[in-house]
């Protein structure tokens, strides 16, 4: 008969070494966890066969799991890897579309700015044909001969006001520096934004003779830049720049070299607030203007400043630039002493545009 109650797995002697061979084999550890586990047991035949029993099932199962858990990793890590080339691929392909519709894009950008450039130019044609259309005829517009000369200017601005005149000389050498190479902050030279505005604002009001108060050193300002140049006179205190394209006379706004009614409009694109006798400037700006003209101005307000009186003798600079800045209530009020107001544009906070009408009433100063 055979022994039921023998235990299935081998006991602690099946680990023993082999006397004779040697070799001193070690049991394994699942031996030895099966030893161990049915050693309390060994007074107990069956108990010890059941111990027994579970205990290799316990190895079996392990074995199992233990085998799943490496299928399973050795599936997921196929799985990354064939996730991960197809990312890749996708990637490359998503590259190369970017990279087809960047190529597209720039060609798209290259096509409008061409034909952007290409409606302004004719735009610009058809700007000038349109001037060079205008019926009214423009006489010389050479200065008087029997003008001042900017020295004689000079000595009558000091006598008029004698403090504001040391103060405002110095501010006009300073400037001659800042306008050095026409730099776009102190300049209306191509790519300035607000000088473009300021064109856009004027060219309704151009016909005619047309006269640009402190235009500056540099060739034509941008907001004339399609006004024929042989229509266009120009005054500023400093000296003009090589191969100047207009009429252009080195003098001041408060001693204008022309007969009365000699433009039909009058240009001032900041420089209004640069003049050292407003008054004066203002009423020689009326006197050389048509009466169906316009002066057209650009400044900027400066909310709180003080009105400008260059008589007293405590006038000094306000900043690098300037004697005094204006203020919208004290400007609009000094203005309609000899203009309307036409039309008025604020074009950012500080910067508005004005276009006047001579009054018919007031006239030059005496
Ligand atoms: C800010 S710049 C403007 C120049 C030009 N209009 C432009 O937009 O580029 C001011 C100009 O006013 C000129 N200026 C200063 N005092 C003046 C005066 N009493 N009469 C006329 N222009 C004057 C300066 O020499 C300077 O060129």
């Amino acid at each position: 008969m055979s022994d039921h109650r023998k235990p299935t797995v081998p006991d602690q002697t099946a680990t023993a070494p082999h006397a004779g061979n040697g070799t001193a084999r070690q049991p394994s550890r699942a031996r030895r966890a099966a030893a161990a586990a049915v050693a309390p047991w060994r007074h107990f035949p069956a108990v010890r066969t059941k111990v027994a029993e579970l205990v290799v099932q316990d190895a079996r199962l392990g074995q199992q799991l233990l085998e799943q858990g490496v299928r399973a990793s050795q599936e997921l890590v196929e799985q990354g890897a064939r996730w991960n080339r197809e990312l890749i691929e996708q990637g490359v392909l998503l590259r190369q579309e970017l990279a087809e519709l960047r190529g597209e894009i720039a060609r798209n950008k290259a096509e409008l700015a061409a034909y952007r450039q290409h409606t302004a130019r004719q735009l610009r044609m058809l700007i000038r044909s349109s001037f060079y259309a205008s019926p009214m005829e423009v006489g010389s517009l050479a200065p008087r001969e029997d003008r001042m000369d900017l020295d004689a200017c000079f000595r009558q601005l000091e006598r008029l006001a004698p403090y504001a005149f040391a103060a405002w000389k110095e501010l006009l050498e300073v400037n001659s520096h800042a306008y050095e190479g026409f730099p776009l902050d102190s300049c209306s030279v191509a790519g300035h934004p607000m000088a473009q505005e300021f064109c856009c604002f004027l060219w309704p009001y151009l016909q005619g003779a047309v006269l640009d108060i402190g235009c500056g050193p540099q060739p034509t300002p941008c907001y004339l830049r399609d006004y024929p140049s042989d229509r266009i006179a120009g005054i500023d205190p400093l000296p003009p720049a090589d191969g100047h394209p207009f009429v252009y006379v080195q003098t001041v706004a408060e001693f204008l070299p022309w007969n009365d009614k000699t433009f039909s409009a009058v240009v001032i694109a900041t420089s209004l607030d640069h003049v050292l006798l407003l008054d004066r400037a203002l009423a020689e700006i009326h006197r050389v203007l048509r009466d169906e003209g316009h002066l057209v101005v650009w400044l900027d307000h400066i909310p709180g400043a003080a009105k400008y009186d260059p008589y007293r003798p405590d006038v000094e600079k306000i900043d690098d630039f300037h004697l005094f800045h204006f203020d919208r209530p004290w400007f609009e009020e000094i203005m309609n002493q000899r203009f309307a107001i036409d039309e008025m544009a604020a074009s950012s906070e500080r910067s508005y545009f004005y276009a006047f009408r001579p009054r018919g009433e007031m006239r030059g100063v005496s």
